[in-house]
């Protein structure tokens, strides 16, 4: 099998200093079992400290605190799978306020294509989905 790179293109940006959102570019090394949240701590850890996004929470697609936009749908991205040479772009969820980055505020009830999230006991739950 391949062991060609991961290539994220990930959304930055940071109320508090910036203008205008920015995308960076990101390889990753891949492995057996990569997972999408285990690429994004790679790049955290390794390549860019500042990135900021929400880390594991349960890891077992439960709470969805790990929720993000990737290539346009949300998702878990604790249980995403990455495979060799994949080029993802990876933004904050939809329709919550940016923290920074990837962190968004789960403090609201929001309705985003994929379904109507809504904060419970710390945690964030899909409450309904739309057809
Ligand atoms: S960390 Fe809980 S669903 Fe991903």
């Amino acid at each position: 099998m391949s062991d060609k790179p991961i290539a994220l293109k990930v959304f930055r940006f940071d109320p508090a200093i910036d203008r205008a959102p920015r995308y960076e570019n990101y390889q990753v090394p891949w492995r057996e079992g990569l997972l999408l949240l285990c690429a994004l701590e790679y790049v955290r850890d390794h390549l860019d400290e500042t990135l900021a996004f929400r880390d594991y929470c349960c890891g077992c697609s439960w709470c969805s605190s790990c929720v993000m936009t990737v290539d346009g749908k949300g998702i878990r991205t604790c249980s995403r799978p990455l495979y060799p040479g994949e080029s993802l772009v990876v933004e904050p969820m939809r329709g919550f306020p940016v923290i920074k980055d990837l962190a968004v505020d789960f403090g609201v009830t929001v309705a985003t294509p994929e379904g109507t999230y809504r904060k419970m006991e710390g945690t964030i739950i899909r409450k309904e989905k739309r057809s």
